[in-house]
């Protein structure tokens, strides 16, 4: 049966690297058996313009429909002043609350010709393969209590608190232990149980979970201060990393500087499981609609192409097509082409259409 993709350009270079997916999507339309029933919205700025919200209901009622949702860039100079619930990027905040995305994949993989672009030494980096897994809707950014208090010596306080249970912890470690299944059978869980008691029911949790239902997958844990030094000593120890959505906003930031640039980088976000027995899933680059390029052609498509390949990997199950996708993005890039952001001496500048024909070519 025919696989329903919703696409979700945005704003920026958001439709300018998309149109690089559509093109990879036409090439298999033509050549394979599988077919896609694609639809696209507006979202963003670009929704804010026709519709007046950043993302419409109908739009939202396409994503709960979709088998997946793969999502641009949203936001921009131009929709900067519309104030806190107008915002352009409440159209993202709506699609992970509207369809429960509560695991963030962040991988953190060096292709073999970016080595030398990477923050750190080759002999590092080379073959790098991480996978950060973040609990991405609880933890200390929604826990209540919160808030501003005014104390009565005049003085201020401020509170958030880190809540989490046991259902919210096992779920998003179950989408950590079934990935590393797929990968090198190793999960690291990652918090601070020496010092939070959240921390502590996360690891007792983690270690259970292991036991009754994953017993052939290997779990270490590490605490979060120590996993951001381990990142950058000797960041290949690591297989799947499994952590709070606090420490998982930072170890994924500072691991995806491990491999060089912005514009390689691809995410997925997971949900629970829909009516049909779905995972609702959305997709995307981990960087934004880079106002400061959009419209001159020279933004790197392929964070949004691998975004494209993780999809076809995690909700279509396509796995060789997903590795196709990869390879192609290897190759170019062996081959000596490169866009502004990843530059490197002796190589050949291009644009961003010709970056996308050479990947479908190859
Ligand atoms: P950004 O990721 O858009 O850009 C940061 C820097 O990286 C810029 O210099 C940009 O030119 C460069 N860059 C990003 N992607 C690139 C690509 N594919 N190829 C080449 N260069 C690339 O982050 P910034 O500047 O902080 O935010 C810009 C806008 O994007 C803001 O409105 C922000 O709110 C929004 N944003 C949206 C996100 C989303 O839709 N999920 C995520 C992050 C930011
Ligand atoms: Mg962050």
């Amino acid at each position: 049966s025919n696989k329903k993709l919703l696409i979700l350009p945005g704003d920026g270079i958001g439709p300018e690297v998309m149109r690089e997916v559509r093109r990879v999507i036409d090439w298999m339309d033509r050549r394979r058996a599988v077919r896609f029933d694609i639809e696209e919205a507006l979202v963003g700025g670009a929704a804010i313009d026709v519709h007046g919200v950043p993302i419409s209901a109908e739009t939202v009622a396409k994503a709960k429909a979709a088998d997946a949702v793969l999502f641009g860039a949203v936001g921009g100079p131009k929709w900067d002043g519309l104030g806190f619930d107008r915002r352009p990027e409440l159209a993202i905040l709506t699609l992970r609350r509207e369809l429960g995305l509560f695991a963030n994949l962040r991988p953190a993989t060096v292709l073999d010709p970016l080595v030398d672009a990477s923050t750190l030494k080759p002999e590092v980096v080379r073959g790098l393969d991480i996978m950060i897994v973040r609990e991405s809707t609880g933890g200390i950014y929604f826990g209540e209590p919160r808030g501003i208090e005014s104390l009565p010596d005049g003085t201020k306080k401020g509170v958030n608190t880190e809540v989490y249970t046991t259902p919210e912890i096992e779920r998003v470690a179950r989408v950590a232990f079934e990935l590393a299944r797929r990968r090198q059978g190793r999960v690291c869980s990652v918090e601070k149980a020496n010092v939070m008691e959240s921390g502590l029911l996360w690891r007792q949790t983690v270690t259970a979970l292991r036991e009754r239902e994953f017993p052939d997958v290997e779990l270490t844990h590490m605490y979060a201060d120590n996993c951001a030094m381990q990142l950058v000593r000797n960041p290949r120890q690591f297989d799947v990393i499994v952590t709070t959505n606090l420490f998982g906003d930072l170890l994924s930031d500072l691991a995806s500087m491990l491999t060089g640039s912005l514009g390689m980088l691809p995410s997925a976000t997971l949900g629970g499981l829909g009516p049909d027995g779905r995972r609702h899933a959305l997709y995307e680059p981990i960087h934004g609609s880079a106002p400061d390029i959009a419209g001159k052609g020279v933004a790197n498509p392929m964070a949004q192409i691998l975004s494209f390949a993780m999809l076809l990997r995690f909700s279509f199950d396509m796995t060789e097509d997903a590795a196709l996708i990869e390879r192609a993005c290897t190759n170019v890039l062996a081959s000596g082409l490169r866009t502004a952001d990843i530059m490197q001496p002796g190589m050949a500048r291009v644009s961003t259409q010709v970056m996308g024909e050479a990947v479908t070519r190859e």
